[in-house]
């Protein structure tokens, strides 16, 4: 079997832990989330697994209420940068919102990341659900849903577009005759579309990989149809075998449906384990885990999608209040609406929705070869093509890469060693190439024939 068509395998770093409880077990780290000791020791132990990548998670607004993890963390490329430096195959995905920042400023970071990590940059496309991230930035208000969407795509479009700012081989670095630059190789972009005005060029060269991998995390129906047209990757929250296909085959039909081959769109679902050497160590670590999950965290889990609603002002053992405010739609969208049509179908309290969609739903617990059995389930099954760990314990990313990887690897499901040395080399995927060098062959096609 090809390993480039093989399951895929990263890990999302949490410093400090998941959650709003996680920080309280005995080995948390209380400044993970601002301690590079300890991402540099989890980026390392994840490439020893031979993991595609590793995922900064991010967000620009917090208040008083906000996860642990979120309070104090570091900034996703100046992290990533640094773990560029402490490895060497693994790749590097940080998430960045196109509300808050300027194409050109992030093609410009995401560039330079893919230069010194020799080609592993990638970028989680979001475009940020915490309607107060606004005021962070000088604007009144968060862009509506469908308009953020849009935003997402013309942003792309341009981060692209100063991607292919300049071709391969435009720095020509001839002494002798004085040539520095090849000018015909640099090209200005000259966009103004409907939200972004950028001329170009970008200042910083081709890349390894040209365009960094291109990742997105959403659930809505206007988020399926971005990755389906756009992105490399789409990160999935797991709720079922049957809902994780279904949502593999829909953002399929999309991707094909905009043209391309739904093979280049990769399904990555999130899982957290509990993997023990026998039932009762599971069982002990299960309880542990779920000790972590108080239901005061559960409801603020479930209040994150909702505009960080807070809904512990509500009685938990009465009916869900179903009724969507319009800050909550301008939110999470996708995974409202559905939350609020399944708890009105059927009569849910908010005690078990919080059950059902604040806490994590995504624990494969078991020994080692039964959590491996259970990853090979999903995958052979079309489920996901891969699998986003977070670590639901301190210390389940040690266990998993030295006892579950391994039986992976037996049964030639995952890569005993890196074959490529770029992100999109491990994920199967060619180097993105230039648009002009591409039109120039297509024309010079279209004249010899
Ligand atoms: C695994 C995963 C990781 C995500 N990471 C981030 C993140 O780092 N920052 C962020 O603002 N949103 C993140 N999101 C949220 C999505 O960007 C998106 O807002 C959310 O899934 C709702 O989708 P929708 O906007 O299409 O309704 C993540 C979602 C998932 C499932």
């Amino acid at each position: 079997m090809s390993l480039a068509s093989g399951l895929k395998l990263s890990f999302m770093l949490h410093g400090v832990g998941r959650g709003w409880a996680t920080w309280r077990h005995p080995e948390a780290v209380i400044d993970g989330s601002t301690n590079i000791d300890l991402y540099a020791q989890q980026a390392k132990l994840a490439e020893k697994g031979k993991f595609d990548f590793l995922f900064v998670a991010d967000s620009l607004q917090i208040d008083e209420k906000s996860m642990p993890q979120y309070l104090s963390r570091f900034e996703p490329a100046t992290i990533l940068s640094a773990l560029a430096m402490v490895t060497e195959k693994i790749g590097l995905v940080g998430t960045f919102s196109v509300s808050y920042t300027e194409p050109f400023n992030l093609a410009r970071q995401l560039a330079s990341l893919d230069k010194l990590s020799g080609g592993r940059a990638g970028w989680n496309v979001v475009t940020s659900w915490l309607e107060g991230t606004a005021a962070n930035f000088g604007h009144d208000k968060h862009l509506a849903h469908p308009d953020r969407y849009r935003l997402a795509a013309e942003f792309l479009e341009v981060a692209r577009g100063l991607w292919d700012s300049y071709e391969p081989g435009a720095i020509v670095g001839d002494k002798e005759g004085g040539i520095f630059l090849d000018p015909s190789k640099l090209h200005t972009l000259n966009h103004a579309g409907e939200f972004l005005k950028v001329r170009g060029p970008l200042n910083i060269d081709r890349t390894p990989q040209g365009h960094p991998t291109i990742f997105q995390a959403g659930i809505s129906n206007d988020g399926r149809d971005f990755a389906g047209r756009h992105a490399d990757a789409i990160f999935s929250v797991l709720k079922d075998l049957q809902k994780s296909f279904e949502y593999r085959a829909d953002l399929r039909r999309r991707a094909a449906a905009a043209g391309r081959d739904p093979d280049k769109l990769y399904v990555f679902g999130g899982m957290s384990t509990v993997v023990g050497s026998t039932r009762e160590e599971v069982q002990r670590l299960s309880r542990e885990r779920n000790a972590l999950n108080p239901i005061e965290s559960v409801l603020s889990a479930l209040g994150q999608y909702f505009h960080d609603y807070d809904f512990s002002k509500h009685p938990l053992d009465e009916l869900f209040p179903s009724d969507l405010k319009p800050e909550w739609l301008n939110s999470a969208r996708g995974t409202v609406i559905e939350v609020a049509e399944v708890a009105k179908r059927e009569n849910l309290t908010l005690r078990q929705v919080a059950e059902r969609y604040g806490r994590p739903t995504d624990s494969f617990e078991g020994t080692p070869e039964e959590v491996a059995d259970k990853i090979q389930h999903w995958f052979e099954a079309g489920a996901v093509d891969g699998f986003m760990l977070g670590e639901a314990l301190p210390g389940q990313l040690k266990v998993f890469v030295e006892e579950v990887v391994p039986l992976l690897q037996k049964r030639s499901l995952f890569r005993t060693e890196y074959e490529a040395s770029t992100l999109r080399g491990h994920l199967g995927l060619s180097e993105q190439e230039n648009r002009y060098v591409s039109a120039a062959q297509s024309r010079s096609h279209a004249a010899s024939a």
